[in-house]
């Protein structure tokens, strides 16, 4: 014992020496001390050996700093988070409360950066004015928990919505702490951590729609849907965003026929700009049919389409005749659920459920979770990013 130790200290003696004479004392009968300063004389070749492990691959890979960073920071932990919940306004009837305490637990671990809401978010007819008794009854009180407290909403409208005052759920933006809707359409973008800039894109589609609602829509000048066509080609022409979401309330396909199958004039008219983007669109999200969907649809590489719209009241699910596959398929150019065919899209997840999506933006994937209003997850899907 008593041998090794003079044999260490011949080393660090010849160090201190080196270093500081003064302290050799000191050091010589505190072995504790001595033994820091062994760290210090080998620290200059740990530190060269970091420096080497960074720099080397920096320079001859040309790897970015943010790109180390995310070696370092590993894929544990999301840049950021986000729920997108849909079709809510109730009064906190048909679940709606549950589903707000379901997102409660869920954000508490996953600290969501915002919240989306696809849209419908009052039940039957909107809202009057920005002091209309729904504000409390069907957003305030019923998301009122301590964890979802302090998470702004960026919301779009439903076609529900353009049956009241639409432009009071813009002015009540500068009412509440949360409330986003700068414009009944608008973008936002979103600085990750680590300085990959994202793109939320968030449309109002009532206008687009041949039905009653789109009527009441339409008849505002401002709404119109070519206006906002305009709008979106010159925003994803002018922005340098490799990640975009582009959120809007009418789904564009489905897989049930309860509904309307998604909207064809959203085929027509949105999808082909959002095909040209595609490689730099991450996924379209909707709400409108009640339900929690994830589909693939055909000629929209890329491009996943979800739908959020479990807020609260749920519709039913519906199958085509097992005949008429390829009529559904002709149709809307996506197979129902269940369905398999290597080379056609497909719908890959679909619940009848009260309940949202969580997305968890990693460096270089996405992963969508759905989530029942029991907080159990019931889906999870990785998309890659380039
Ligand atoms: C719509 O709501 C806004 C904001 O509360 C209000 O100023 C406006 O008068 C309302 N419009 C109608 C037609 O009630
Ligand atoms: C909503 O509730 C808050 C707090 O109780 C109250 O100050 C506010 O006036 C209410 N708003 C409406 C529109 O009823
Ligand atoms: C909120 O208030 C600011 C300042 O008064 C105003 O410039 C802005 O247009 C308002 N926004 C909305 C959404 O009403
Ligand atoms: C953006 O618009 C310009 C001018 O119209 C056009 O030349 C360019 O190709 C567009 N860029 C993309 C990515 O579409």
């Amino acid at each position: 014992m008593v041998e090794s130790l003079e044999d260490s200290n011949e080393c660090s003696v010849k160090f201190v020496f080196y270093l500081k004479m003064s302290e050799e004392e000191q050091l010589l009968t505190n072995p504790y001390k001595r033994k820091k300063y062994k760290l210090l004389w080998y620290s200059p070749v740990l530190l060269l050996l970091l420096a080497v492990t960074i720099l080397v691959p920096m320079f001859s890979f040309s790897v970015s700093l943010p790109l180390l960073g995310r070696w370092f920071w590993f894929s544990s932990s999301p840049e950021f988070s986000f729920m997108v919940v849909g079709d809510w306004g109730r009064e906190g009837h048909h679940h709606q409360k549950r589903v707000a305490s379901a997102m409660a637990v869920l954000a508490r671990y996953v600290k969501p950066r915002f919240i989306i809401s696809t849209g419908d978010n009052f039940y039957e007819d909107g809202v009057a004015s920005a002091r209309d008794k729904q504000w409390n009854i069907s957003f305030e009180n019923v998301y009122s928990y301590r964890m979802l407290e302090n998470i702004p909403w960026y919301a779009v409208l439903g076609n529900h919505d353009h049956l009241g005052n639409y432009t009071a759920q813009v002015d009540y933006s500068n009412k509440s702490e949360r409330w986003n809707m700068p414009r009944p359409f608008f973008s936002i973008p979103v600085n990750s951590y680590f300085g990959e800039q994202y793109l939320f894109v968030f449309l109002d589609t009532t206008p687009f729609i041949k039905d009653s609602y789109g009527e009441v829509a339409r008849k505002n000048g401002k709404q119109s849907w070519r206006l906002q066509l305009s709008w979106l080609e010159k925003l994803l022409n002018s922005s340098s965003s490799r990640r975009i979401f582009v959120i809007g309330h009418h789904n564009m396909y489905s897989s049930s026929i309860a509904g309307e199958r998604g909207r064809e004039e959203l085929r027509i008219l949105l999808k082909p700009i959002l095909d040209k983007y595609s490689s730099r669109i991450t996924a379209y999200v909707s709400g409108h049919e009640h339900s929690l969907q994830h589909l693939q649809p055909y000629g929209v590489s890329g491009i996943d389409h979800f739908i959020s719209g479990g807020g609260s009241k749920t519709d039913n699910l519906k199958d085509p005749p097992k005949d008429a596959e390829q009529y559904w398929y002709d149709c809307c150019k996506v197979l129902p659920f269940g369905v398999q065919d290597k080379d056609k899209p497909r719908s890959l997840f679909r619940a009848s459920t009260h309940g949202f999506f969580i997305f968890k933006v990693y460096g270089n994937e996405i992963v969508a979770e759905a989530y029942s209003q029991k907080a159990k997850l019931l889906y999870q899907y990785h998309k890659s990013l380039r």
